[in-house]
């Protein structure tokens, strides 16, 4: 038997440690793996794939990015604008079974986040045998409580938020930094609590600069004369727009990110507080994995393999909290997990005095 592997959309630390997961598990069944390069369009004709065999995975626990390349446009391209869903063409659909079918392939593991597993469904609904794993920083795929990639992104926006503490304090700053996310606030609302961020903007909860600004002051008024302000990405004041990236490419998601310079310029204008900006970018996005992100994807590997032996196509494996499950992709698509506002985070957050922007 002969499976396959793919990464799609942006990549994250985590994707080698699933295809070593997902090449060994495969290879104690006696099964071969291929690895399709540069995501799905590797599947079409001319194919464009690697083995996998024992020597490939060599050091892929630890490595960040993914050695099969990935793509976040292109024909293979699910998602549109901010999050609208596109239908891929029959034709392009045939065209990826006829691939599949003549590289022998018996099943699929596709590897993404929101925008490839949305692919992924609609190649199941075409008859494909295709299973899906969970990646993203964003962490903001329904039906799993966790993403990998997203551990590694939070301790990176920790650590910058560290580093920032101490200039910030030194000069008497306040410091915004942007991170990631799309619609979510998930590494806002962790690193912001992991670092000690005094002020979190996240989408879900629209901002007013008067509550932002109030907040610096009163900490000027204890004598703390510095502020840290963690902003997600896609962050929006009460009545604004998100802040996007000019150049919107055809069936492409709209580039969120400019935020964190737009606050950090309003405060700065509304308190007279000297403010920078850092924006963490694609920082977040390299390097090696965390231990919790190489466990969780040796499980969802592993976890992808039992799927295929079992024949449960059209599923994806997630994490419910306690253990590694599966859910039925069309369950994972389609709709994000954002931030819950009634619910422990937010609370806890608020508890501790920490300035939400509302
Ligand atoms: O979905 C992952 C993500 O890193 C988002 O947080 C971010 O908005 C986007 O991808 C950036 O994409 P690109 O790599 O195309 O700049």
């Amino acid at each position: 038997m002969k499976i396959a592997i793919v990464t799609g959309g942006g990549d994250c630390p985590g994707l080698n440690a699933v295809i070593r997961a997902v090449a060994k598990t495969a290879a104690k069944r006696g099964w071969e793996t291929l690895g399709i390069i540069g995501g799905y369009d590797g599947l079409l004709n001319p194919p464009n794939f690697r083995l996998l065999d024992y020597k490939a995975l060599d050091g892929l626990l630890v490595r960040g990015g993914t050695i099969l390349g990935t793509a976040n446009r292109g024909q293979f391209s699910a998602k549109t604008g901010h999050g609208e869903t596109r239908q891929l063409p029959k034709e392009l659909l045939d065209a990826t079974k006829q691939g599949m079918e003549a590289l022998g392939i018996s099943a699929l593991v596709s590897v993404g986040g929101d925008g490839s597993l949305t692919i992924a469904q609609q190649m199941h609904e075409a008859g494909i045998p295709i299973v899906g794993v969970p990646k993203t920083i964003d962490n903001d795929l329904a039906a799993t409580t966790t993403t990998f990639g997203f551990d590694s992104a939070v301790a990176c926006a920790t650590d910058a938020l560290d580093r920032l503490h101490t200039t910030a304090e030194s000069h008497n700053r306040v410091m915004v930094l942007e991170v990631m996310g799309r619609y979510a606030g998930w590494i806002a609302l962790y690193a912001g609590l992991a670092g000690g961020a005094d002020v979190i903007l996240i989408p879900e909860i629209p901002f007013h600069y008067e509550t932002i600004c109030a907040a610096v002051m009163e900490r000027e008024k204890k004598g703390k004369h510095f502020t840290l302000i963690i902003a997600a990405e896609g962050a929006k004041p009460a009545g604004g727009d998100f802040v996007t990236a000019s150049g919107q490419e055809k069936n492409r998601e709209a580039r969120l990110g400019g935020i964190g310079a737009v606050v950090a310029a309003e405060v700065e204008q509304r308190t007279g507080k000297e403010t920078r900006v850092m924006v963490l970018g694609h920082l977040q996005r390299g390097g090696s994995p965390t231990y919790m992100d190489r466990v969780l994807c040796t499980l969802f590997g592993a976890k992808a393999v039992e799927l295929i032996t079992e024949g449960r196509f059209g599923r994806m494996v997630a994490h419910n909290g306690r253990f590694v499950e599966s859910v039925p992709l069309a369950e994972a698509t389609g709709r994000l997990r954002t931030v819950p506002l009634d619910e422990g985070f937010v609370h806890a957050t608020r508890s501790l005095g920490i300035c939400l922007g509302d």
